[in-house]
């Protein structure tokens, strides 16, 4: 197909789902991607079983430097949209926690179901093509590897910079500059924390160990669980966290979520006076986490209780409840399961993701600056997305 009237770049979550919507509205569509198979992050996501929507989304899961963009798309094409699609293959799959649907089998699945409804309307996909340069002259030229193609609209669906191994690259960033769009600064997102030297050392001992907190930092906060990890802290609330957490601040973690620690420990002082401090918090915490948090926050635990100053107990609470954590940084996108920032959306019309500023050119999925939360978050907002500028095309 050497002159299709939309030309895709990137065969992911978005790339394929546009490509098939849009040849079934009568478009002769090509996709291309310069990787060996298409939809390579959905075949890994979810642990192989692809999270690919969530039962409650709504525009508040959404992060970006404009809040309202992503609400026409996904309300055009909603989680019950895509879920017919999936039922309609006969798809088996679950709600696992929090509305987070997941393929009973495997998340190849997905992709199948994908390329079969890319093979019933036409749309062509080719793989293995590097993109070397894009040109408007009353038509996108697109220089590949492959060839050269012409078409009157040109979709970026190429992804952010998360797990460069997958195939990401900035390519959709680089495009959008060249036809003159700005980039909201990019990072990883929804990725596990690293620690300081000093803290891996008090924490390295509890590599696997998870335990049920609150994380807050900035806007978020999320009610999940946390995972000590050999470089830091991972785990949902901690991923979760990370997308909001501006670097070289502060996130404030509570390790008693449910209880008010002061008045707990207040309580079991005159319940318990001749008990150690060490003892009365392993009713809560497993016996190597209370030495790891104690060599971290220097608490006196073999002191008895009783003879704790009001001070003291206080500071034991505050650490437990507003656990002030500074973070070394992120692993990077090389573990990030998204990227936050990218193409700005102030240049993009929220009602079909073409551009404001360049004829036939759109913009779908995680380039965009729209960052879902965990758990399915991410692949409605490639759906919608795709559906969006599918009816533009
Ligand atoms: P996506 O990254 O899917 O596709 C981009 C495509 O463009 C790729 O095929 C790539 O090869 C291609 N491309 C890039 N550069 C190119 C170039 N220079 N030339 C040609 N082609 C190029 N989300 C969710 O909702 N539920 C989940 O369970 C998970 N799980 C998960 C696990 C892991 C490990 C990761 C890394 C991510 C997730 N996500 C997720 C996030 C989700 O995978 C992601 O948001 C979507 O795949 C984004 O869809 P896109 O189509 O925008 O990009």
């Amino acid at each position: 197909m050497l002159n299709p009237d939309v030309l895709i770049i990137g065969a992911g979550a978005a790339g394929l789902h546009c490509a098939a919507q849009a040849a079934r509205r009568g478009k002769s569509v090509l996709v291309v991607d310069h990787a060996k198979q298409a939809g390579k992050k959905i075949l890994i996501s979810g642990g192989g079983r692809c999270n690919f929507t969530n039962l409650y989304t709504s525009p508040d899961n959404y992060l970006s430097s404009n809040p309202h963009f992503c609400k026409s798309a996904l309300s055009r094409y909603t989680q019950w949209d895509f879920m017919a699609l999936v039922d309609h293959y006969q798809i088996p799959y679950h709600e696992k926690t929090l509305g987070q649907l997941f393929c009973d089998d495997s998340a190849k699945d997905i992709v199948k179901m994908l390329l079969a409804e890319c093979e019933r309307y036409g749309a062509k996909i080719q793989l293995r093509t590097d993109v070397l340069n894009v040109s408007y002259e009353d038509q996108y030229h697109v220089t590949t590897s492959q060839g050269t193609y012409r078409a009157d609209k040109l979709v970026i669906a190429c992804g952010g910079l998360s797990m460069p191994k997958l195939g990401a690259t900035p390519l959709g960033y680089r495009l959008a500059e060249q036809f003159g769009h700005t980039i909201v600064p990019v990072r990883a997102g929804l990725v596990p924390l690293t620690l300081h030297e000093q803290q891996k050392q008090h924490f390295a001992d509890l590599a696997g160990v998870s335990l049920p907190i609150t994380a807050s930092a900035g806007e978020g906060y999320f009610r999940e669980a946390m995972l000590f990890t050999h470089r830091g802290l991972s785990g949902p609330a901690i991923l979760q966290i990370s997308s909001y957490w501006p670097p070289g601040e502060t996130v404030s973690l509570n390790l008693l979520p449910d209880q008010d620690a002061l008045q707990w420990l207040e309580q079991t002082r005159t319940e318990q006076p001749k008990a150690q401090l060490g003892t009365l918090l392993q009713s809560h915490f497993p016996k190597r986490v209370v030495q790891a948090l104690a060599q971290e926050h220097q608490w006196p635990v073999t002191q008895r209780v009783a003879e704790m100053a009001k001070k003291q107990l206080e500071q034991v609470a505050e650490d437990l409840n507003h656990w002030s954590l500074k973070p070394a940084g992120t692993e990077g996108y090389r573990t990030a399961e998204v990227t936050l920032g990218g193409v700005n959306v102030d240049q993009v019309s929220s009602k079909s993701m073409a551009s404001k500023l360049q004829p036939g050119l759109y913009f779908i999925g995680e380039v965009l600056d729209v960052t879902g939360w965990l758990g399915g978050y991410n692949f409605q907002w490639a759906w919608a997305s795709a559906y969006a500028a599918a009816q533009d095309l």
